[in-house]
């Protein structure tokens, strides 16, 4: 059997190890003794030459990792990858920071990664490549002769085409990708993008089997929207008990919201529909809390400290105009919590509220409503920009930017009839098992290898 590598810029982490791609590519690596590759978190003071294996014994299968210098870091990771592609990929081109250094050294590794690769992969082995840390990866791959299937899946959205060109590489960019032989995107509004930019920026052809052709080479794009361990987290959820300190008999007006504090989150947005909620329905003051997790992250960059002080200011501001002596409308929580821990918070928060203003899936809102108690469940309020929404269609829509929809929908939800509830629930339930994130790896693996054996017959 052929063996699958993935490639990721981060790797699963025993702590992480509970979710998401970690779960769902542990059984088909280790069905195939297939390895795992990333950063590791060590900085090296030289750019490494090899992969090293990591030697964690839980592990089913094998890691190997690759050390960043710190310049690199910098460079590749914080710049290239987070001060350009994060920002314009999420529609803010206006927060691009780009410099020439930055590019240098994002090509440069993932040169220097490929040529690492190259050296371990034997013939039929299956390359999966993970998110936009990696655009190139395919490319450098073929400069050095590598012809085994390589599929890449983008975690994140893909821009519209005015957006793109912002980029000053971005042609590049999309010739760099058409060496794969499978592009997977999260929604099918994505794969539109993408095969607009392909069409307006290299005057790709799109082929009557969904596949874009350019530069010569010719790709597969299809959406594979990523799911969740929907059993496993609906079942510990069920079993965790709530922390004590939130174990107040007023269940029905918990309202909680979970992010990365990323401004592509839409947390100030948020924050001030909340407000206007407190404003509109005095009757909710004492009755209602809203607790917001956000966990820092990148938090060497400005747009990421500005958002910060902003939500920080925000969070006083509310509280001191709204809270009483007995009361705290907002609680913010600028760390991460464990996993145990969120299940048993969603499934207690009466309303779930997920409103990003870009996002490529959002797992928050799959986890949200997969913890509920199909008997008394809570609601979703989801933003129109998150990827999920294109599955998750009985959730209570919004655009995350019209503060007085989001506080009438959050009205909503509070308010809404338990038979309503448990309609939606039932079937935003059935989504979630049917598209679960075994469904996503099986399905995109199985693309790609009908793709590559495609390639074989016609060729
Ligand atoms: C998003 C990206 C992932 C990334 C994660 C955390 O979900 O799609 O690739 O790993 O954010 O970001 P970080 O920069 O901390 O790895």
């Amino acid at each position: 059997m052929s063996r699958i590598i993935v490639v990721s810029n981060r790797l699963p982490s025993p702590r992480s190890s509970a979710g998401g791609l970690a779960v769902a590519l542990t059984d088909c690596l280790s069905a195939t003794g297939g390895v795992w590759i990333g950063t590791s978190e060590d900085i090296a003071t030289e750019p490494g030459q090899r992969l090293r294996p990591l030697d964690e014994t839980e592990s089913l299968f094998v890691k190997m990792g690759f050390d960043l210098t710190r310049q690199e870091h910098e460079n590749y990771y914080l710049g290239y990858s987070n001060s350009v592609l994060w920002p314009v990929f999420h529609g803010r081109a206006d927060l691009m920071d780009y410099r020439e250094e930055y590019d240098i050294s994002y090509h440069a590794l993932n040169a220097r990664l490929a040529a690492m690769i190259a050296g371990l992969l034997r013939p039929g082995d299956l390359l999966w490549v993970q998110d936009y840390h990696f655009l190139p990866l395919a490319a450098e791959l073929r400069r050095l002769g590598v012809s085994n299937a390589i599929g890449l899946f983008l975690h994140i959205p893909f821009p519209d085409t005015n957006d793109l060109q912002v980029i000053p590489d971005h042609v590049e960019l999309l010739r760099a990708l058409l060496d794969y032989d499978l592009i997977g995107l999260q929604t099918q509004r994505d794969v539109n993008a993408f095969l607009g930019s392909c069409r307006t920026c290299a005057g790709a052809e799109l082929m009557i089997d969904g596949s874009v052709s350019a530069f010569g080479k010719r790709t597969a794009v299809a959406s594979f929207p990523i799911g969740i361990d929907t059993e496993g987290f609906a079942l510990e959820a069920s079993r965790t008990l709530p922390p004590r300190h939130v174990e107040d008999p007023e269940r029905q007006h918990l309202i909680i919201g979970v992010d990365r504090l990323d401004y592509s989150k839409g947390l100030p947005q948020r924050f001030l529909a909340y407000e206007r909620l407190l404003e509109t329905h005095p009757e909710l003051a004492g009755r209602v809390s809203f607790l917001q997790i956000a966990p820092p992250t990148r938090s060497g960059l400005r747009a990421y400290s500005e958002i910060r002080a902003e939500l920080e200011r925000l969070a006083g501001c509310i509280n001191g105009a709204h809270a009483d002596i007995d009361w705290t409308p907002l609680r913010y929580i600028h760390r991460a919590l464990p996993r145990e821990q969120l299940g048993s918070l969603y499934r207690r928060a009466r309303v779930g509220l997920v409103t990003p203003l870009a996002d490529g899936m959002n797992l928050v809102a799959k986890e949200y409503v997969a913890a509920q108690d199909p008997e008394n469940p809570g609601v979703l309020v989801l933003s129109r920009f998150a990827g999920a929404a294109e599955q998750m269609t009985e959730a209570l829509l919004v655009n995350p930017h019209d503060r007085g929809a989001v506080a009438q929908a959050i009205h909503r939800a509070l308010r809404m009839p338990l038979g309503e509830r448990r309609a939606r629930h039932a079937s935003l339930m059935r989504k979630l098992l049917e598209e679960d994130i075994t469904w996503w790896s099986t399905t995109y693996l199985k693309r790609l290898r009908d793709t590559v054996w495609h390639r074989k017959i016609v060729t």
